[in-house]
């Protein structure tokens, strides 16, 4: 059979530059690129410019969604080291609030143990408080969240290391959740291109093949919990420059990616819609989405060409690689919103997705 059925995809980690760098992506062309790939919701990270860290910049946020998303999303506010009072008052509007303990795109990376430990304080233990916590990082957040006796989610989880910390933590009870991108489940060091390095410059970084090896086991296991894609795009001319941003678009190879590995019998495609809806769904507590499908054609072959893309960035690092299997219609709330390589669904189709 060719064609299947799967609930629509979503996405909890995409960034769409709006407001502060359109010109990358905004609502309009994020969804669109996230509707081409079979995502019917999107949850958006808070490091625009400026960065969602208090109501008003939450407000103004939603006003351009509401205005320019083709598909539902939802919006994360940003710890700040100014906000860890402030910020709850946020806390049943976003979807989530957002931690950055690495170097990171924007300013909102956290300076020091105490602000860390604060936001783990004062956050609702029942709203979801999501991590980039990479190596050494990740046992400091682990440790806290033991500490504080709350929810984690750890995001784009991309080393061996930080698997098995995950994985230990869990096996003691500890509510743990992580994801995995796309990019570091089919890519490693070794696809680094010197002679345009910038291009492969992405936060967390390419990592050796023990470490996919390791997401991949970790999926296996059930200690992964999400596929995100962590959707950064920048123009290629900043990728290309001195001093290039990291981040890859990817919300338009996730899904076929993740299809060609049913396909080559690395993971079920229950364990697939598991990865890229139901637990997304469960742990970001998102309300269903009535009527909302997405049909995948299993046997269409392709190849990576992103000036096809709907993403403004215009460039993939996936560019020329041959993929087996598409989205070939997707239903959001019993429209159909892209058929035949056609995103239909116009602008200000999107809703904001209530968290349960
Ligand atoms: C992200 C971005 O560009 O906003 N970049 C990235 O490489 N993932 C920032 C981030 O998620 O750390
Ligand atoms: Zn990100």
């Amino acid at each position: 059979m060719s064609f299947m059925r799967l609930p629509g995809l979503i996405d909890p980690h995409v960034h769409l530059r709006d407001p502060g760098h359109t010109y990358k992506e905004d609502w309009d062309s994020g969804t669109a690129s996230a509707i081409a790939g079979g995502y019917t919701c999107v949850l958006a990270m808070p490091n625009t410019s400026p960065p969602v860290t208090d109501p008003d910049r939450f407000e103004s946020i939603i006003s351009a969604a509401r205005e320019k998303a083709r598909c539902d999303y939802g919006v994360y506010a940003g710890g700040s080291s100014t906000n860890t009072a402030s910020v709850s008052k946020l806390s049943k509007k976003v979807s989530g609030l957002k931690l950055y303990l690495n170097d990171t795109f924007g300013d909102l990376r956290l300076d020091g143990l105490h602000s860390i430990n604060a936001h783990m304080a004062v956050w609702p233990d029942n709203r979801p408080l999501l991590c980039h916590a990479e190596g050494y990082m990740a046992a400091v957040v682990l440790m806290l969240a033991m500490l504080h006796r709350r929810s984690v989610h750890i995001c784009h989880v991309s080393r061996k290391e930080e698997i098995d910390l995950i994985r230990a933590a869990r096996e003691r009870g500890l509510p743990v959740t992580c994801e995995v991108t796309p990019h570091h489940l089919f890519m490693t060091d070794a696809d680094i291109d010197p002679i345009v390095r910038g291009r492969y410059v992405v936060s967390p970084r390419l990592n050796t093949q023990s470490d996919q090896n390791a997401l991949w086991q970790g999926i296996a296991d059930g200690v992964v919990d999400c596929i995100a894609t962590d959707h950064a795009p920048h123009t290629l001319q900043e990728k290309d420059s001195q001093n290039p941003p990291p981040g890859f678009p990817g919300l338009e190879t996730g899904l076929a990616l993740m299809l060609g590995a049913v396909r080559g019998g690395r993971l079920t495609m229950d364990l697939l819609v598991e990865l890229m809806h139901i637990n997304p769904a469960r742990i970001f507590r998102l309300a269903p989405q009535p009527e909302t499908w997405i049909e995948v054609d299993m046997n269409k072959k392709w190849e990576v060409n992103a000036s096809g893309f709907h993403s403004r960035c215009g460039w993939s690092p996936f560019e020329g690689i041959k993929l087996h299997g598409c989205v070939n219609k997707v239903s959001l709330r019993s429209k159909v919103v892209y058929s035949n390589g056609e995103v239909l669904g116009c602008v200000g189709n999107g809703r904001y997705v209530n968290q349960l």
